[in-house]
């Protein structure tokens, strides 16, 4: 494929120079567009070298070959690695004053950009808003990771991993995994899958709301691994305080209403539908438009408003009940699960899994020191095609994950049919 790799100036433009063999070692055509800055850092010779093709470094080079409109509308793929501070915000605001900022304005293609600068630029109201609106036109801005910056100072900031970065292009475009020497295509490729992800608000009036303490992590783990993995996702996303993984498409919902609307209309087309997200059962049978007050009157102290609850549709059974009308994704429900003297996490799970009728339930042990929020969990994962479950963990988010698309790759292909679900 074609592939635009910008390197903007910064300290970290050296792992670009693997992140650009990695790439031309799997057969792509790279043009490597580096800023001025970039170049005080690493030479043009490196990149030539590197990609064995010239380096674009100017508007002025090679005019009659109009190089700032070119690049950008033959590339297939525009990387930009480090994308510095000054970098995001040029791009955010459109400007064109370099090679790079015209490549950027010109391509029509996926346009992922790995920044890395000191934490305070990252963190900075200026770069947020300039990542907020770029993510907003569809371009993907990777998180930097934490760690050990260019002096004694640590945060988050860095440049991600050169392979990282290589998995996050990945997952945006299948094609980059079908170059000859790139391994194997990915196990997901060509598939649609949904996540729900967070925790619903169901509103009571103006200003409070009925929740839960999903943090959303396990959604977006799963959202961000089934990306690279290939798969075309789709992300439901209730009241998550976390940067969208690269690659999915973010559907943002408050209410448990709203998350059946957007998970529905996704899964019309869906391979697989994830149900990660707390949805609430139960929501203010009537919604206050102004704030409910204490009451002042006298002798009426004691007294407190009754709320009175309505029952919300449950999503997960809502999927499986349509199954039977002909669209056939594959339907993973979550369940979060204490023993109790009735029976243990394993014994709730499967009376869970026979009652839902998904065809994977994920069962995650909840417990005194096993909350919601924390990085590592145990989950049991169960199918009603096999006797015993699967234990993950405790482990990271991202290896449940993994684990999770394992499981729903070996049930598509149990199934058999057309990839694009359907049958
Ligand atoms: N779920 C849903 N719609 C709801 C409630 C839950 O789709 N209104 C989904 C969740 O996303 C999760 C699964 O159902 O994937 C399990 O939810 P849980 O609340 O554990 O199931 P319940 O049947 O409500 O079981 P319990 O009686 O234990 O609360």
């Amino acid at each position: 494929m074609r592939v635009v790799l910008g390197v903007a100036g910064g300290i970290a433009a050296y792992k670009a120079c693997l992140l650009l063999r990695r790439l031309t070692e799997d057969g792509h055509e790279v043009t490597v567009v580096p800023t001025e800055a970039a170049l005080r850092f690493v030479g043009e010779p490196t990149w030539a070298a590197l990609s064995g093709r010239p380096v674009a470094t100017d508007v002025w080079s090679r005019v009659h070959e109009v190089p700032h409109v070119r690049l950008g509308q033959q590339a297939e793929l525009v990387l930009v690695a480090p994308a510095t501070a000054d970098l995001l915000a040029r791009a955010a605001h459109g400007l064109a004053d370099d090679l790079l900022t015209n490549t950027l304005l010109t391509a029509r293609c996926p346009v992922l950009l790995a920044p890395a600068m000191h934490t305070e630029m990252w963190t900075h109201p200026a770069t947020s808003a300039n990542v907020r609106l770029l993510r907003e036109r569809g371009v993907h801005v990777l998180e930097p990771a934490s760690g050990r910056l260019t002096g004694v100072d640590t945060g988050p900031g860095r440049l991600p991993e050169p392979e990282e970065i290589y998995a996050a292009a990945r997952g945006l475009l299948p094609r980059l995994a079908e170059a000859p020497g790139a391994g194997p295509q990915p196990d997901l490729a060509g598939r649609h899958v949904v996540v729900s992800a967070g925790g619903t608000r169901e509103p009571l009036d103006p200003v409070r709301f009925l929740g839960n303490r999903s943090s959303g992590k396990q959604g977006y783990a799963l959202a961000e691994v089934a990306a690279r993995r290939g798969a075309r996702v789709t992300l439901v996303a209730a009241n998550v305080d976390l940067p969208a993984p690269a690659g999915a498409e973010l559907r943002p919902v408050e209410t448990a209403l709203e998350l059946q609307r957007e998970v529905e209309a996704a899964a019309t087309d869906a391979d697989a539908v994830v149900m990660a997200a707390a949805v609430a059962d139960f929501r203010p049978r009537e919604y206050q438009p102004a704030k409910i007050k204490k009451s002042h009157a006298a002798g009426e102290e004691e007294q407190a408003p009754t709320v009175a609850l309505a029952r919300n549709p449950d999503v997960l059974a809502g999927l499986v009940r349509a199954r039977g009308e002909g669209r056939r994704p594959v339907v993973v429900g979550f369940a979060a699960e204490t023993g109790d003297d009735t029976g243990d996490v394993l014994a709730h799970a499967r009376a869970k899994l026979e009652r839902k009728g998904c065809d994977l339930l994920v069962a995650n042990e909840v417990g005194p020191g096993v909350t919601f929020g924390q990085d590592r969990s145990t989950v049991h994962l169960l199918r009603p095609d096999r006797s015993e479950p699967r234990t993950v963990g405790p482990a990271a988010k991202a290896a449940v994950a993994e684990a999770v698309w394992d499981e729903v790759v070996s049930l598509l292909a149990l199934r058999g049919g057309p990839v694009g679900g359907g049958q």
